[in-house]
C-alpha cells in the first residue's frame, strides 16, 4: 500500500543539445478518498494511492474517471443503504487491462463486498475464486464465485471478509442490472448478504490505466427481466436435463405443481410453487415436479 503523501513526483528532462525548460509538476496524482453525496447521488472513491487517478463529478449520476498506472481504485456513484433495486446504467468503459465494471457494494453482518461484473479488462476478477453455479438474469448468464480476502482494506478498516461475484459471460456496457436476481441466486449458493452499506456503478483499475465515463439512475422494477433469477446450482453441463431452482426477481407468479416452467422459447413463469421444483424434459419443455 502505497501513501500519497510519499508520492514523489519528478519533472522529466528531456535529453537534448537545446536547452529544455523544466516545468514543475503540479497536478494532483490521485483524488483523494472521499465520499458524499452529489447530483443527488451517493458517491464513492477510494483508491491506494498509487499511479495517476482523476475521478470527475459530473451532473445526477454521470461521473467520469481517467487512470494511469493505477494501484487500485474504486470508483462510482449509486445509493447509501443500497438494496435489492433495479440499476440502469449507461456509458463508456475503456480498461484494455486489468479493470471493472460493476454493480459495487458492501454489507456489513457479515461484511461483504459483492460485485455484479459488467466488463472487464484484461482479467475475469471472478476466476481466482471458487464457483459457486450460475444466474439468468437481464438477458445473459453470469457466473458466480465467491473468494475471501484476508486483512485486505475494507469499509470496517482492514479485515477478512468474503467477496460474492456475479461476472457476465457476455459482456457489456450499459443495461438493467435486477440486482435482486443476483442476490436470490447468491442467498440461494449460501452467499449471504448483510444489511446493505453503499452500492455503485463502479469503474475500477488495478494496475493498469483506462477510462470511463458512466451514468446510473434507479430503472423501473419490473420483476423477472429476461428469464431472470433462473439458477442452475451447478454449471450447465447437461443443458437438457438441469435442475434449476428459483429466485424470485422481484415477484411474479410461479407456475402450480404440474405447470410448464420453461424451455426455449417459454415466456412464462420460470418458478414453481412452493413443494415442487422445475425439471427440464427436454429442450423444450420443463415441469413443475
Ligand atoms: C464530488 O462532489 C462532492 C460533493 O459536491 C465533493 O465533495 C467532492 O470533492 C467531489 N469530488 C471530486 C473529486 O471533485
Ligand atoms: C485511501 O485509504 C486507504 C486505506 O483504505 C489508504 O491506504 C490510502 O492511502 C488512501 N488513499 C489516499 C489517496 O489517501
Ligand atoms: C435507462 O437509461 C436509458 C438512458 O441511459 C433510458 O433511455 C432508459 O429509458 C432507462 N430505462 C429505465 C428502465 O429507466
Amino acid at each position: 500500500m502505497v501513501n500519497t503523501s510519499n508520492l514523489i513526483l519528478a519533472a522529466t528532462v528531456i535529453g537534448s543539445a537545446f536547452a529544455s525548460p523544466i516545468y514543475p509538476v503540479e497536478k494532483r496524482a490521485v483524488t483523494p478518498n472521499s465520499t458524499g453525496t452529489n447530483g443527488g447521488y451517493y458517491y464513492s472513491f477510494w483508491s491506494d494511492g498509487a499511479g495517476n487517478v482523476q475521478y470527475t463529478n459530473g451532473s445526477g449520476g454521470s461521473y467520469s474517471v481517467q487512470w494511469t498506472n493505477a494501484g487500485n481504485f474504486v470508483a462510482g456513484k449509486g445509493w447509501k443503504p443500497g438494496s435489492a433495486r433495479t440499476i440502469n446504467y449507461s456509458g463508456t468503459f475503456n480498461s484494455p487491462g486489468n479493470g471493472y465494471l460493476s454493480i459495487y457494494g458492501w454489507t456489513t453482518n457479515p461484511l461483504v463486498e459483492y460485485y455484479i461484473v459488467e466488463s472487464y479488462g484484461s482479467y475475469n476478477p471472478g476466476s481466482g475464486g471458487q464457483k459457486k453455479g450460475t444466474v439468468v438474469s437481464d438477458g445473459a448468464t453470469y457466473d458466480i464465485y465467491v473468494s475471501t480476502r484476508t486483512n485486505q482494506p475494507s469499509i470496517l478498516g482492514t479485515s477478512t471478509f468474503q467477496q460474492y461475484w456475479s461476472v457476465r459471460q457476455s459482456k457489456r456496457i450499459g443495461g438493467t442490472v435486477t440486482t435482486a436476481n443476483h442476490f436470490n441466486a447468491w442467498a440461494a449458493a449460501g452467499l449471504k448478504l448483510g444489511s446493505h452499506d453503499y452500492q455503485i456503478l463502479a469503474c475500477e483499475g488495478y494496475q493498469s490505466s483506462g477510462s470511463c465515463s458512466l451514468t446510473v439512475s434507479e430503472g423501473s422494477s419490473s420483476g423477472n427481466n429476461n428469464g431472470g433469477g433462473q439458477t442452475t446450482t451447478r454449471p450447465p453441463t447437461q443443458t437438457t436435463s438441469r435442475a434449476t431452482t428459483q429466485n424470485g426477481g422481484g415477484g411474479g407468479n410461479c407456475a402450480a405443481k404440474w405447470g410448464q416452467c420453461g424451455g426455449q422459447g417459454w415466456t412464462g413463469a420460470t418458478c414453481c410453487a412452493s413443494g415442487s421444483t422445475c425439471r427440464a424434459s427436454n429442450q423444450w419443455y420443463s415441469q413443475c415436479l
